[in-house]
């Protein structure tokens, strides 16, 4: 289904796709707005090919890096004011954008659902136990049609397969990047590759 094409329901928020597309067209800049609008493609297809609610996956693609451009000292008071792990003040936006960015999703979109919100929480550290959505929308941004690096064609693959391998694929890589690259890992993303990786076959 063409995400166009979806008619809301108010189930998941009180407001119609086209305004909730606009709100990220002003949060955004055109280039990651449009990766939001590839996520959220993507994120339906793989909700229809794994029985997620389509509309879900839509707003859950859509809200996914709403925080993204943010400046960081909305993280650092959002740390502080919700008392969330100290820890969190040692990393910056790539990680903010998501750990604390779903609080914004929550009080400035009106989204309640916890598996939406879970799913912007999780989307770029991944989790021990991930829903379907989670998954969905952890996959998605991975494997959106803009994105081009060296793994992404196993990845999509793997993917379409089977999501639970898609998501496996994806924390064993991350994990890999950021140690080839000297960055730091934050701890969630270890504690996502445990869970996800070790005796996992394919
Ligand atoms: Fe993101
Ligand atoms: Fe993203």
């Amino acid at each position: 289904m063409k995400a166009k094409d979806l008619v809301y329901s108010n189930k998941y928020i009180s407001m119609s796709r086209d305004d909730l597309v606009g709100k990220l067209n002003d949060a955004l800049t055109t280039s990651r707005f449009n990766h939001v609008l590839r996520v959220e493609q993507t994120a339906i297809e793989l909700a229809e090919a794994n029985g997620v609610d389509p509309e879900r996956a839509s707003i859950a693609g859509l809200v996914h890096d709403y925080a993204k451009q943010r400046p960081d000292i909305d993280f650092i008071n959002a740390i502080k004011e919700y008392h969330l792990d100290p820890v969190l003040l040692d990393y910056g936006n790539a990680i903010w954008h998501g750990v604390v960015g779903w609080l914004f999703v929550k009080n400035e979109l009106g989204i309640n659902d916890i598996e939406i919100l879970n799913a912007v929480k999780y989307h770029t550290v991944g989790h021990e136990v991930m829903t379907k959505l989670e998954q969905i929308v952890y996959m998605a941004d991975y494997i959106e049609p803009g994105r081009d690096f060296p793994e992404v064609e196993t990845a999509r693959r793997v993917t379409k397969k089977s999501l639970q391998d898609g998501v496996a694929f994806q924390a064993k890589q991350t994990l890999s990047y950021l140690i080839e690259n000297n960055k730091p890992v934050f701890p969630q993303t270890i504690i996502t590759y445990n869970s996800w990786v070790p005796g996992n076959t394919d």
